[in-house]
């Protein structure tokens, strides 16, 4: 195994630790925005082996991760079961909304895998143009996230609709999330098969679910699509980001079969070094820190790799790098994170 991100996951404290950024792809990038711009839509650039392919690679050449992420979208799963997503310019994600059995019965997965056709091609043209101990990551969004976007119509603060539903009719809404988990087992399943060598499940809307709901709609769905994936690819390493569940990663650690949880910004590591069960963590500097850069960044980044030096971690944010990030600050992050030997602090 040639890669420290792989090795990292299977359980090895390596010194400095492996590094790779959620949205480390994207509009931040000079060269992303140019290619973005020649596209018709996001979508587009999604589903053109071509350009995604090109946009994975771009923070590759720039920084050397360790890691790269295919580029595509949590969203893509939906738009391949028949409901309608479109990305509106400055307003982010637009959904064809489903909120009753009328809707729901609108959907099939009969086309999944003729729709993300492309993003396996994708994968199969990375795995080929990455350097052999730059890992390939794999990913889709956790059911409860995509779901709330499909009873939403979008984004959303509270997700109150999505809430409501799951409430007022847990027929309707865990039929829709069985059918998000079981297009979600086939999607990745078929990205394990074209070349990803982990996979990460973004579940960012978790952080709204209250305890009594968070088994049902963020544990179970996860610890369903981990199982299942790993019953026909045992050694594939799974990564989950349960965003914004608090003291309630341990439950999720502790439940669903991951290698690794994605911490979020409200962690301190002192904290999820002691309290976690022992699984590799992925994180969690504060994207906020790289808008300021300087030499805080670095103190919170030296802070971060001291106190979980000795353990299995991938350096990582606590969320998407944000698009007015200037890249010549994640260069100095990674140089940053590349030469760093613990000391005390
Ligand atoms: O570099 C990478 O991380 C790989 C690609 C990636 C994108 N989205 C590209 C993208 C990944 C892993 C995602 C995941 C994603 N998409 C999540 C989960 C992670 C998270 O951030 O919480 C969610 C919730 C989405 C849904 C989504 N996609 C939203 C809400 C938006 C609009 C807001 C925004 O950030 O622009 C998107 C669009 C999107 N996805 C862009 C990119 C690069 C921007 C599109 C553009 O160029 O205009």
């Amino acid at each position: 195994m040639s890669s420290r991100f792989l090795q990292t996951l299977a359980g090895e404290a390596l010194s400095p630790p492996p590094i790779w950024l959620m949205r480390q792809a994207g509009r931040y990038l000079p060269e992303y925005r140019e290619l973005r711009a020649q596209a018709k839509g996001f979508l587009d650039l999604c589903y053109t082996p071509e350009l995604a392919v090109e946009v994975t690679l771009q923070p590759i050449r720039r920084y050397g991760f360790d890691a790269a992420i295919l580029f595509s979208d949590i969203l893509v799963v939906p738009d391949a079961l028949g409901c309608d997503v479109r990305f509106v310019e400055g307003e982010g994600p637009k959904l064809e909304t489903i909120r009753d059995s009328a809707g729901l019965s609108r959907l099939s997965k009969a086309g999944l895998h003729e729709h993300l056709a492309p993003v396996y091609e994708t994968l199969r043209r990375l795995r080929r143009e990455l350097p052999d101990d730059t890992a390939l990551i794999g990913f889709a969004g956790a059911p409860w996230t995509v779901a709330s976007y499909m009873v939403e119509g979008g984004g959303s603060k509270e997700f109150q609709e999505a809430r409501t539903l799951a409430r007022r009719d847990p027929v309707c809404f865990s039929a829709l999330i069985d059918l998000v988990a079981e297009a979600t087992i086939d999607y990745l399943k078929a990205q394990v098969e074209a070349g990803a060598q982990a996979l990460q499940l973004f579940d960012s809307w978790a952080g709204v679910l209250p305890p009594s709901e968070f088994h049902r709609w963020c544990v179970r769905p996860l610890k369903m699509i981990v199982t299942s994936v790993k019953e026909t690819h045992p050694d594939i390493p799974i990564i989950a980001f349960p965003r914004g569940a608090g003291v309630k990663y341990r439950h999720f650690i502790e439940s669903v079969p991951v290698d690794g949880v994605s911490l979020d910004t409200s962690f301190s590591v002192d904290w999820a070094a002691d309290q976690l069960p022992k699984v590799c963590l992925q994180g969690n500097l504060d994207p906020i820190a790289l808008l300021s850069g300087g030499d805080e960044m670095l103190n919170d980044t030296r802070h971060l790799l001291n106190k979980l030096a000795g353990r299995p971690h991938i350096f990582n944010l606590g969320h998407g790098v944000l698009p007015p990030t200037n890249p010549d600050t994640v260069k100095r992050l990674v140089d940053f994170v590349r030469s760093y030997r613990p000391s005390s602090d």
